[in-house]
């Protein structure tokens, strides 16, 4: 059993790491450590002196070096002398604001814990460990269990907190983090995911101020702006060298990561629900519980860090019947017809697409209602025969004896005001009475926290699905969310609304992928704005951003890689020059970084050359040949392209005798040395051969000294290379 007491010390080990609590004298629970495996109760490297203004709880008596001002602690709580940005903050019937938590019991047992209502991490019993620790506000009798969840093998733990109140009145949370993490000691950095609609998860990190910092979303969405994801690592961390701790929140919604560095210089990291704007009624006997957290810990810098959640978001937040078999190769048609289609264009590109061998056609916006542009019908799910000349069940089967599947796009969370259904219900949409809404993308947003709401989209939708042969849904979400109001809810309720939505959300998504399993969900938010391993638990992938250049997109994709598995990226390759960034990019090169995902193509097939359509048939028999060790095997960046002239990645099996690199040289440069390329992740004293070269290197010569780049002509050649271990001996 990895989870361990002793002495009032907790002990939580994973294959390489440990995470270490102490419940003190007064009762509360300290947090000890959270990194490598040693061995010895680390509670030795804290002592803490009598710091002025920090003041002492009433039972440390006369002890002045008692403060939880300054100490470490598990899961800190607003108004008991802790200054710093804390995790839980009530407010009581009196109207005082405090809480304070003592130690009460735990209990440990196999299997990993649920979370009603949520997404969470899920694990056979023999692959994981819960803990539960359980604390009191003696004062108040408001209770908070804290729940580990220990996921062994991939040195992941999860966390989340259940507030039960047990008073006989009602309180009112203001704030309930998924988690708090303090680090004592050290010199930590911050790296955050950050960018806007088109340019998703760019990489920063900076040093951590005195004070806090915050990275955050109030959209209603996770974001394109911020995503719920952070890594606090050492300042000499880098892919392969290094501490570092990453933390990802599995919730959809707004959500608030802080990070303070306190006067000690000690770092606090809390991250969950973003609480403003938030407060939640709990009445007598009723529990709230928080979104869970996926924390990992890796002592050998970013790579690991980055397949540890790989693993951990592959095999046990991803479900449904596509979770590790191959996804197919798709084809979109709306960078190729965007709302100007019908059955006939779309039976054309799909013709095409299967002489090429792709596998599935996704019909895009448009289908439905009265939509021909995105001022209108919304809503509206039911399928326009008129605009594709026949009915869905018709085109379906026309595009399934092709031997093709069928895919089909909804935004099931939106309204247009040209609408029937906002004709009929405009009481459906969020809105503040008496003001106007605002607008984005021409549209409103339905309240999903309305069970009518969902009733008819669970109808609208299971309509559809049951109306034809469909093997796909693209889950689409077009627009940030304000104006919060819902008709449903009292005013003293209001504060509920933001995270009520989310639970909608969820409930509506997990009945629909529990009815229909086969189904392949996609996620999308204008791209890649609602990118979290919340939406993962749903859709087994998420549509990587709008931007489908291939310079820009090694980019995004590279800050996606630090969480989310190759499998969980939507990648086409579209037209040039692309109709985001006006780019001309080669087609070898639009497949290259389309490749590293769940790769498709968005374009009108028809219009390319017989040329280009043999090289794309070549292009599906090489993703076909290598998706399973693209999407199973190890992934290792070999570059950071924001700032370094090449963009390249790579895919390692397991036992470490194929390897696939795949990247992009920028720009070439005249009379300059080739590129050097060091791989990672092979054996040292493995002899290696590339593909088309007949030398024989070591593993250590790969990796120590590297391979030298093809010689380029051009800008945005592809870089391609298959290793195999030399078997030739
Ligand atoms: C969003 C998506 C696109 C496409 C359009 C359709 O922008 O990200 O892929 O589906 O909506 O309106």
């Amino acid at each position: 059993m990895p989870i361990r007491v002793e002495n009032k010390t907790i002990s939580i080990e994973t294959k390489n790491t440990l995470y270490q609590m102490k419940i003190d004298d007064t009762g509360i629970l300290r947090h000890l450590w959270y990194g490598q495996k040693t061995n010895t109760d680390m509670g030795y490297l804290l002592d803490y002196p009598d710091v002025g203004f920090s003041g002492n709880p009433y039972d440390a008596g006369e002890n002045r070096r008692y403060s939880l001002d300054t100490i470490p602690q598990e899961y800190s709580s607003y108004g008991n002398g802790d200054y710093r940005i804390t995790a839980l903050s009530v407010l009581n019937p009196d109207g005082s604001q405090a809480v304070d938590l003592r130690y009460i019991n735990h209990k440990i047992y196999k299997g990993k814990y649920k979370i009603p209502g949520l997404p969470a991490v899920y694990a056979d019993d023999d692959e994981a460990d819960t803990l539960e620790i359980y604390l009191i506000d003696k004062c108040t009798n408001v209770q908070v269990i804290l729940k580990y969840g220990v996921i062994d093998k991939w040195d992941i733990i999860t966390r989340s907190a259940v507030i039960c109140n047990h008073s006989y009145d009602l309180i009112k949370i203001k704030n309930a983090s998924s988690f708090c993490l303090d680090l004592p000691h050290g010199e930590w950095e911050w790296i955050h995911f950050h960018g806007r609609h088109n340019e998703e998860r760019i990489v920063e990190r900076t040093g951590i101020i005195h004070g806090i910092q915050e990275s955050s979303s109030i959209r209603g969405a996770s974001s394109h702006q911020q995503n719920p994801s952070a890594i606090l690592c050492e300042k000499n961390c880098d892919e392969d060298h290094g501490g570092c701790i990453g933390a990802a929140l599995m919730y959809s919604g707004s959500f608030k990561t802080r990070i303070e560095r306190d006067q000690l210089n000690q770092t606090r990291m809390i991250m969950g629900i973003n609480n403003e704007q938030f407060e939640w009624t709990l009445n007598h006997g009723e529990k709230f519980y928080t979104p869970e957290v996926i924390l990992s810990y890796s002592s050998n810098g970013f790579s690991k860090l980055s397949q540890n959640f790989h693993n951990i978001i592959r095999n046990n937040v991803c479900r449904g019947t596509y979770k590790l078999a191959e996804r197919p190769v798709l084809i979109n048609n709306w960078e190729a017809t965007y709302f100007d289609f019908n059955s006939d264009k779309l039976y054309e590109i799909a013709k095409t697409a299967s002489q090429l061998g792709i596998d599935m056609l996704v019909m895009d916006d448009g289908w439905f209602g009265n939509r021909d542009n995105d001022m209108s019908g919304l809503g509206d799910w039911t399928v326009n025969e008129n605009k594709l000349r026949g009915s869905l069940a018709e085109l379906t089967n026309k595009i399934t004896k092709l031997g093709m599947k069928f895919g089909i796009w909804f935004e099931p969370e939106m309204v247009s005001e040209d609408s029937a259904l906002y004709r009929t219900h405009p009481e459906w949409v969020i809105k503040i009475p008496g003001r106007n809404p605002v607008r984005s993308r021409y549209q409103l947003v339905l309240d999903m926290t309305r069970k009518d709401v969902r009733e008819y989209l669970y109808k609208s939708i299971s309509n559809v699905l049951n109306s034809a042969d469909i093997s796909y849904v693209k889950w689409d979400m077009n627009r940030s969310i304000c104006d919060w109001y819902s008709a449903g809810l009292t005013a003293e309720r209001m504060g509920e609304i933001q995270h009520r939505y989310v639970l909608g959300l969820y409930e509506l998504l997990e009945r629909l992928t529990t009815d229909f399993p086969d189904v392949l969900f996609e996620g999308c938010s204008g791209g890649g704005g609602r990118f979290d391993a919340g939406m993962l638990y749903y859709c087994l992938q998420i549509w990587c951003s709008d931007d489908t250049d291939a310079y820009e997109r090694t980019k995004i994709q590279y800050g996606t890689s630090f969480f989310y598995p190759i499998s969980a990226v939507g990648s086409h390759v579209s037209a040039v020059p692309n109709h985001q960034t006006g780019r001309i990019t080669p087609l070898d090169t639009r497949a290259a970084v389309a490749m590293a995902g769940s790769f498709g193509y968005e374009l009108d097939l028809n219009s390319l050359t017989e040329k280009e359509k043999a090289e794309v048939k070549e292009q599906i028999k090489e993703f076909k040949k290598n998706r399973k060790l693209i999407h199973n095997g190890t992934y290792y960046r070999l570059s950071d392209p924001i700032n370094d002239e090449y963009a390249a990645w790579e895919f390692v099996s397991d036992d470490k005798t194929e390897m696939l690199v795949y990247g992009v040289v920028f720009r070439t440069k005249p009379n300059s040395l080739r590129c050097v390329l060091k791989l990672r992740g092979l054996l040292q004293d493995a002899e290696y051969r590339i593909e088309g070269d007949d030398r024989i290197y070591t593993g250590r010569a790969l990796m120590e000294g590297g391979i030298l780049l093809p010689a380029t002509s051009g800008d945005y050649c592809t870089i391609k290379l298959h290793i195999t271990v030399n078997d030739k001996k």
